[in-house]
């Protein structure tokens, strides 16, 4: 056979294959072990001289062509199967798939969020600690050593005793990063202002009830600069209520006791249910505590490095939930521990 019955028998053979199954018996009849397209192209060699280059050319261009008409066959069962399925089903390619289920923010988090978008934008950095802690970051580094009544008072899971370490517990609150960022920022060369935020989560061996939880979470805040006074810590946390209770607000400081502060305050917001004027939130007060805070006690500033003289600071420890409660109108706290997701959904903001 010559080269052009050779090409006409085998385009004639692709195109009649019926299905697939016929194609790939071709496929291996031309292309497989001991194929005639290139054995045919092999037989080269028994040829003169002369009639080699001549011969050599046409047998490649067969077997190319050879080889496109049998993708292209390919091709079009291909294409008449997925024709086929298409018609055959109800099957809508351009339909919308079904909307895939999306978690919502806890609400800790949305206002957290929240919190720290605000604080960033006033210059604060973000700052993380452990929730496992050393005695010395939670208690002693904070100015309340081993015999002081202020342990007593916060209920401590403690972690069982290492040798020769120091005990360790579950951070009570997150003042302890204060000291923790205070040395790390001195040991790399202090420069003031320091000012931070410290969201997290801790604990308490608290019994648990409408208004206490054993896991809770906090955002702590320290300022450290030359002259800071009692006036920029006001300032700085009408701010922060305003922003995250939505309206505006008037604030009051009572004295308030902690080692790690001097003075310290509990700060008050006017009872946002009646605006001030009395009610069962506000106990008929018209203020509600909100924010524990004061003037960094020279003993921590000295813990982080810091001279006293030269520096002063202002705290404040946030208790996150609370914040919560008033913003939302809730008044059980055991709800953002329960994982009751009929509570959870009722906060559309989803994660970002
Ligand atoms: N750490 C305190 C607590 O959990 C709260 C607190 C009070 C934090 C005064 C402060 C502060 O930074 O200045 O009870």
């Amino acid at each position: 056979m010559d080269t052009t019955a050779r090409r006409e028998h085998w385009l004639r053979a692709i195109a009649a294959a019926a299905d697939p199954a016929a194609l790939a018996a071709i496929d291996t009849r031309l292309f497989g072990p001991k194929g005639e397209v290139p054995e045919f192209v092999r037989s080269v060699t028994a040829l003169p001289k002369d009639e080699r280059p001549a011969f050599g050319k046409a047998a490649n261009a067969v077997k190319v062509e050879v080889e496109q008409a049998l993708a292209a066959r390919r091709e079009q069962f291909a294409a008449a199967a997925l024709a086929q399925e298409l018609a055959g089903s109800a099957f809508d390619p351009t339909e919308p798939g079904p909307r895939a289920a999306r978690g919502t923010l806890h609400p800790i988090t949305i206002v957290q969020n929240e919190l720290v978008d605000l604080f960033t934008s006033m210059g604060f950095r973000w700052e993380d600690g452990p929730e496992v802690e050393s005695e010395y970051f939670n208690f002693d580094a904070l100015n309340i050593p081993g015999d002081h009544p202020a342990r007593e008072s916060q209920d401590t899971f403690w972690c069982k005793a290492q040798p020769g370490l120091g005990r360790n517990l579950l951070r009570t609150h997150t003042s302890p990063v204060q000291v923790r960022t205070m040395q790390r920022l001195t040991r790399q060369g202090f420069h003031a202002p320091l000012k931070v935020v410290v969201p997290g989560r801790c604990f308490r061996s608290e019994t648990v009830d409408k208004t206490h939880e054993h896991t809770f979470y906090q955002m702590e805040g320290l300022v450290v600069d030359r002259d800071v006074s009692t006036a920029n810590l006001i300032h700085t946390m009408k701010t922060c209520l305003r922003v995250i209770l939505e309206r505006d607000v008037q604030v009051r400081l009572r004295p308030g006791f902690f080692p790690f502060v001097e003075p310290g305050f509990e700060l008050d917001v006017n009872c946002p249910f009646c605006s001030g004027r009395g009610c069962s939130v506000c106990k008929q007060s018209g203020w509600i505590e909100i924010l524990p805070c004061g003037m960094v006690h020279p003993n921590v500033l000295r813990q982080g490095g810091i001279d006293p003289e030269a520096y002063t600071g202002f705290a404040f420890g946030m208790g996150l939930q609370r914040v919560v409660m008033l913003r939302y109108g809730i008044d059980d706290i055991r709800q953002f521990m329960g994982g009751d997701l009929r509570f959870l959904r009722q906060f559309p903001e989803v994660a970002r």
